[in-house]
């Protein structure tokens, strides 16, 4: 008998200080520029205008993690960052953590869910596209190496 998709068994729940670990482990992993420290998470987790979620499956196995910045004034949220390990990607898990944004922003009472991402990430534009993310705009040379950056949204 084929095993459950990994999807039944994610849960995607806020980040805890036991987490810190895992987060920078997969920041350092995932990203070569403009990277989170321990320090920036470790603020985030009990921060007012940031939301850090975590997937995990069985176990609490920690398989990824979004970040979600709230500001006063507006009531557009912002996708910081999202990332999957590498050997969970492709299952659903990146998915399940940008529905449960948009589940904590709608909660906030946010209209949009806003991101950046880099014009040569074909895999998650694919991702944010399916899921109803629009262009909104082209941001030449956004991030730290240079790259060009695209931003999304959706409404909410
Ligand atoms: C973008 C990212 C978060 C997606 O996470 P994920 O867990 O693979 O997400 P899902 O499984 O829900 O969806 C991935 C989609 O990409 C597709 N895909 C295409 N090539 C793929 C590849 N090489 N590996 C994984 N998925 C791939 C999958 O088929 C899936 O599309 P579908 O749902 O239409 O079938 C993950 O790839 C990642 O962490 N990338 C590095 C960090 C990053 O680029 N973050 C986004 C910018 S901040």
């Amino acid at each position: 008998m084929r095993p459950p998709p990994v999807t039944a068994a994610v849960r995607v729940r806020r980040a805890e200080v036991s987490d810190l670990d895992d987060l920078v482990a997969l920041e350092e992993a995932t990203f070569d520029t403009d990277r989170l420290s321990r320090a920036q998470y470790r603020k985030h987790l009990d921060s007012e205008t940031a939301q850090v979620l975590v997937a995990s499956a069985n176990h609490r196995r920690f398989l990824g993690t979004a970040v979600v910045f709230y500001r006063k004034g507006t009531t557009v949220a912002r996708l910081y960052s999202i990332a999957t390990k590498p050997q969970a990607r492709g299952k659903g898990v990146g998915s399940a953590l940008i529905e449960a944004a948009e589940d904590a922003a709608r909660l906030r009472g946010c209209r949009a869910l806003r991101l950046e991402v880099r014009k040569d990430n074909g895999v998650a534009i694919g991702l944010y596209e399916r899921l109803g993310y629009h262009r909104i705009g082209e941001y030449a040379r956004y991030y730290g190496d240079g790259a060009d950056a695209l931003r999304l949204e959706k409404a909410l």
